[in-house]
């Protein structure tokens, strides 16, 4: 049976296309989820994706992935350097998450060095735009 893989993307990634594409590229999230969708159906997975703004929906969607899904992938946006809740949710649930940036946060300001996410995830990929999704799915791939 096709493992189901959710992508979860967080604030402003639905402004990807118009904000800043020097930083994060001139795809917009509908070319991504798109790309995303074709590179699971090639790797055997059942790829679902979601956006949200509100911190609370995304904890809410990482709850609801027990049970439901096999594995997540994650680029919590802003949150990643700010949310305790979405580390304790991960933490929660114990189901493989890849945390996913289109930029380098390590190259960036310092206060995008740290992230609460990357301690409970299984592997981080940052820096190499929208292939970090397709990357991120492999490896999940490989993993399940
Ligand atoms: C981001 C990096 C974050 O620092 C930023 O707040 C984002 C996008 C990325 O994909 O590079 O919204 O997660």
């Amino acid at each position: 049976m096709a493992k189901r893989v959710l992508i979860l993307n967080g604030p402003n990634l639905n402004m990807l296309g118009v904000r800043e594409p020097a930083t994060y590229g001139s795809q917009t999230l509908a070319d991504i989820e798109k790309m995303c969708k074709a590179e699971g159906k090639k790797l055997g997975l059942t790829v679902t994706c979601k956006q949200s703004n509100i911190e609370g929906e995304l904890v809410t969607w990482i709850q609801q992935a027990l049970g439901t899904q096999e594995a997540l992938i994650l680029n919590p946006g802003a949150y990643s350097h700010t949310s305790v809740a979405i580390h304790d949710a991960i933490r929660a649930i114990g189901l493989p998450v890849a945390e996913v940036h289109l930029s380098n946060i390590h190259a960036r300001e310092q206060f995008r060095h740290h992230s609460y996410v990357s301690a409970v995830a299984m592997g981080v990929i940052c820096g190499f735009g929208a292939t970090g999704y397709k990357m991120a799915l492999s490896a999940l791939a490989e993993k399940l």
